[in-house]
């Protein structure tokens, strides 16, 4: 499932975070690819341990925690601190997979790729090209979206970023855990508590609601790895 997130950061959130980006000291992307993603990317990036991606990586964290969409949707287990690229004059990323296993920065933990996202921080007028192209299920799907908005898709899709000729294009990109393994289950779910909502408040006290809620609870007692 590919699902956008609207909003995930104010306008206000999204300027502070875009001058602090914009005056930092940005690295080549290829230092954190994988062996085969490394041959096709061509980005720049700040370093992991770099106080603006952190302090940033806080806000975008605190942020989603407070998200009823991202939480019904990606169910998360564990997030991989944010980190952050930007692709200018040309640059772009061939199409590649994202690792399945990477390791938690500081901490020796490692963390399953289930979904992978990415929070962009400029407007879609500001750049040429740039679209994350996403192959999925259903066919390629091309993404690029407001700034402060954020796409999650599932890991396990090929994708690429498209050559931007115009301008530059800045984002964060990391990777959740979620407590839902399996994307056709993550699915019924996201669809079940959207069911869920809808009905609350259409007809808040119809029992439908409460026996609807319990379903949603024991599937995923079911399925959950917490
Ligand atoms: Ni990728």
């Amino acid at each position: 499932m590919l699902i956008a997130i609207p909003n995930v950061l104010t306008p206000e959130q999204v300027g502070q975070a875009r001058a602090a980006l914009d005056a930092a000291d940005w690295v080549d992307g290829k230092g954190t690819a994988g062996f085969q993603s490394a041959k096709v990317k061509d980005n720049a990036q700040l370093p992991e341990n770099h106080p603006v991606a952190q302090e940033l990586g806080q806000m975008i964290l605190q942020a989603l925690s407070r998200n009823l969409l991202f939480m019904s949707a990606a169910l998360p287990s564990r997030i991989l601190p944010p980190m952050f690229n930007r692709y200018a004059g040309g640059q772009h990323f061939g199409a590649h997979v994202d690792n399945a296993i990477r390791l938690v920065p500081g901490t020796g933990q490692r963390l399953r790729t289930d979904l992978s996202c990415t929070l962009f921080f400029a407007e879609p007028d500001e750049y040429d090209g740039g679209e994350l192209v996403i192959e999925d299920l259903f066919g390629t799907q091309q993404v690029k979206l407001p700034a402060g908005h954020m796409v999650l898709y599932p890991s396990s899709s090929l994708h690429h970023v498209r050559p931007v000729t115009r301008g530059a294009r800045v984002s964060s990109f990391f990777w959740v855990q979620s407590m839902i393994r399996d994307d056709a289950q993550r699915r019924i779910l996201f669809d079940m508590d959207m069911a869920i909502v809808r009905l609350n408040q259409d007809v808040p006290d119809h029992q439908g609601v409460l026996s609807l809620t319990n379903s949603y609870h024991n599937l995923l007692r079911l399925w959950a790895d917490v």
